[in-house]
């Protein structure tokens, strides 16, 4: 294969990959291919724009745990970013329910500001009422 091929065939892979949580799923396929530029650090935007495909818009989940009434995002500030950050894969369960699947990183994709500012949206959304996280947290936190 001539190489430039092989890593555009490889970059398709990765955003085939990263989609993979919604397989199975028509709507949120298509949900995928929203654009992932974000300019602002409205957590809300940032939420619908790369969040809401796996967590659905009402924080309830889906495939991916529920975001909503969940105790892990409205506990200790630091573990939420650290999952956001770095991403999560293995078994987990939430509020009785189990779930097995991978969450892709968001460190390099998003900003720290808009890490903040969705990190603080899900803390206070859907009856969630816990603490803000600051731009400065989400560099300190690793
Ligand atoms: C591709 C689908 C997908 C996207 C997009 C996604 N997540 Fe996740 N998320 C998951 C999955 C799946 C898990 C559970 C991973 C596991 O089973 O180990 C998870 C777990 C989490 C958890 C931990 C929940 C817990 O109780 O363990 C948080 C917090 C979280 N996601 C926040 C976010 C935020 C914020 C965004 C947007 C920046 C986001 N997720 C985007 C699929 C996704």
């Amino acid at each position: 294969m001539h190489p430039r091929l092989g890593i555009l065939v490889s970059a398709a892979l990765l955003i085939t990959s990263t989609a993979a949580c919604s397989s199975g799923n028509a709507s949120s396929n298509t949900a995928t291919k929203t654009t992932k530029v974000m300019a602002s650090s409205n957590g809300a935007a940032v939420f619908s724009t790369n969040c809401s495909t796996c967590h659905s818009s009402d924080g309830k989940g889906g495939i991916a745990p529920p975001l909503a009434g969940n105790a892990l995002v409205t506990g200790d500030p630091q573990k939420v970013i650290h999952i956001v950050k770095d991403g999560l894969t293995g078994a987990v369960q939430v509020n009785g329910k189990n779930y097995n699947g991978t969450m892709p990183a968001w460190k390099g994709i998003l900003s720290n500001a808009d890490l903040a500012g969705v990190i603080t949206y899900i803390r206070s959304s859907w009856g969630n009422k816990a603490s803000a996280v600051t731009s400065a947290q989400v560099s300190s936190t690793p």
